[in-house]
């Protein structure tokens, strides 16, 4: 199993090395000494401001990216051939969306973290076929922060969002208080942070191992932005680094190689009511988080994330292997390098925000989630590797079992009704082996408890994607208010966006 593993990794490695006439054999394309790139940053799409309603033009389409010194890749993008701009949406503000599909398959574009009508969702429910245009628009409720926007399609999510189809959308707030850096490109930088995989002629890996059956797609290589082995050449004092992990399954633990104390001041859903003081910062697929880090003239280094810890559960041993072999991976995310003179910037205010904790006593129902990874992977084990995906329920999406409270996703089912303007605890439970980042359309919810202790400060901001580990119970409270539709349904799921495409998802109604 092991040297198995080890091999196609050797494979995987040396065949990219080839792919690349620049590099050295010694070296690994993940090596950073080996060509350093500036950091692309994507460009702000502002929409045009037609009679009150920004308007906002977005077209899905294939194309091909450069990743590598004469490479080509075929890819995905927005507007462009790689991911999509940074769309910038001011609270309190009607925009409207039209999303042309030039893709020659169908794909959907999801507004991730917004409340908004369901049917302008962007969900499962609303796919655009090939060559067709969507019009969708809401009122932007949100507070200020990072959110984004990326393909649900049926299915097919997983592999839209890895080849490219997803980007940023930034909200901002005149009325909101706290200074902070807020120059685009300049000390406000948005990192989109993903992990690929390669084959020999460039092209992306997909699903093509049995370990990504079962965990997500995992790669080797780190992109941000869409850019390998990124630099960045910091001009101010501070930096408010926007992060998105927008891998398909790998979680992040971030941090500076010398270990340098940073503060985040931003979660999910907008501000923190205070910085977080940390030195690292553990995000899943689809959480973001600002932070805000102090650099000292001519300093360099590096954003990396280290490995996560080797303590997982040994109670199905192959895939402990597995999480062991993937997670602990460590990787050069962003150099970050500063000039002798530093221009000051805004510094990190005390206070950022006050947020109304949603009550408790306001829930006026409780709702159990389990998730479960059922026999799939076991028996594709016994089956012998690497069989699971070919052995698929017919469907293309078989292999694993993944299940909420015993159920896949089924179109035709709705899982839970809930009524309109009332307040709900969901107690998450992961019964796997694994961690799965649980997220909720329809808005923001807040954490209550991790098995029953009040989570860390930084996760006591708005949310709406939560990690459950392992054995954990998670509590969060969400209000449900403003739309109420009989036909058109929320969804909820795993965003390791491969265990979404086969099953681990649900809908709701708020009625
Ligand atoms: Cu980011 Cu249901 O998705
Ligand atoms: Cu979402
Ligand atoms: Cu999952």
């Amino acid at each position: 199993m092991l040297s198995r593993r080890k091999t196609l990794k050797a494979l995987g490695v040396g065949s990219l090395v080839s792919a690349l006439p620049l590099l050295t054999f010694a070296q690994s394309p993940t090596q950073d000494s080996v060509v350093a790139n500036s950091l692309k940053i994507p460009a702000v799409l502002d929409g045009d401001s037609i009679a009150n309603i920004r308007q906002f033009q977005l077209s899905l389409q294939s194309g091909s990216s450069s990743f590598f010194p004469g490479v080509q890749t075929e890819t995905m993008g927005i507007n462009g051939s790689y991911l999509g701009p940074t769309m910038r949406f001011r609270r309190g503000e009607q925009v409207a969306l039209q999303v042309h599909n030039q893709l020659s398959e169908s794909s959907t574009l999801h507004w991730h973290g917004f409340h908004l009508p369901p049917s302008a969702d962007g969900g499962p429910h609303q796919p655009i076929s090939a060559g067709q245009t969507w019009n969708t628009g809401f009122e932007v409720v949100q507070f200020a922060g990072t959110y984004w926007y990326h393909s649900h399609m049926l299915h097919t999510s997983g592999e839209q969002v890895y080849r490219g189809v997803a980007g940023l959308i930034l909200i901002d707030d005149d009325e909101q208080q706290a200074e902070l850096p807020s120059d685009y490109g300049v000390d406000d930088i948005p990192l989109v942070v993903q992990d690929r995989r390669f084959n020999d002629d460039g092209s992306l890996a997909y699903m093509n191992r049995y370990e990504d059956m079962v965990m997500g797609m995992h790669g080797d290589i780190v992109l941000v932005n869409g850019t390998h082995n990124a630099f960045f050449e910091a001009e101010t004092r501070r930096l408010r680094l926007r992060i998105l992990n927008g891998s398909n399954a790998r979680t992040y633990l971030f941090a500076f190689d010398d270990d340098r104390e940073f503060n985040q001041i931003a979660s999910d859903g907008g501000l923190l009511e205070q910085p977080v003081e940390m030195n690292s910062l553990e995000l899943a697929p689809a959480e973001r988080a600002e932070i805000i880090v102090e650099l000292a003239p001519a300093d360099q280094l590096k954003l990396v994330s280290l490995g996560l810890s080797n303590s997982f559960p040994e109670f199905v041993g192959a895939m402990s292997e597995m999480m062991r072999e993937l997670n602990t991976q460590r990787f050069d995310i962003l150099q970050i390098n500063s000039g002798q003179d530093l221009r000051e910037n805004a510094q990190v205010p005390e206070q950022l925000n006050s947020i109304y904790r949603l009550p408790e006593a306001a829930a006026t129902n409780t709702r159990e989630f389990l998730l479960s990874m059922g026999a799939g992977m076991r028996s594709g084990e016994d089956r012998g590797p690497g069989r699971g995906m070919r052995n698929g329920n017919g469907g293309g999406y078989g292999g694993g079992h993944y299940s909420i409270n015993g159920r896949m996703m089924n179109m035709n089912y709705i899982n839970e009704r809930i009524e309109l303007n009332t307040t709900e605890i969901w107690e998450i439970r992961n019964n796997s082996p694994m961690m799965h980042p649980f997220h909720v359309h329809n808005g923001q919810f807040q954490l209550l408890d991790r098995n029953g202790v009040q989570p860390p400060a930084n996760e006591m901001g708005w949310k709406d994607t939560v990690r459950v580990d392992s054995g954990e119970v998670v509590r969060i409270i969400m209000r449900f208010t403003d739309f109420s539709d009989e036909e058109n349904a929320y969804m909820y799921h795993c965003h390791i966006l491969e265990h979404e495409d086969r099953g681990m998802m649900g809908q709701f109604l708020v009625v």
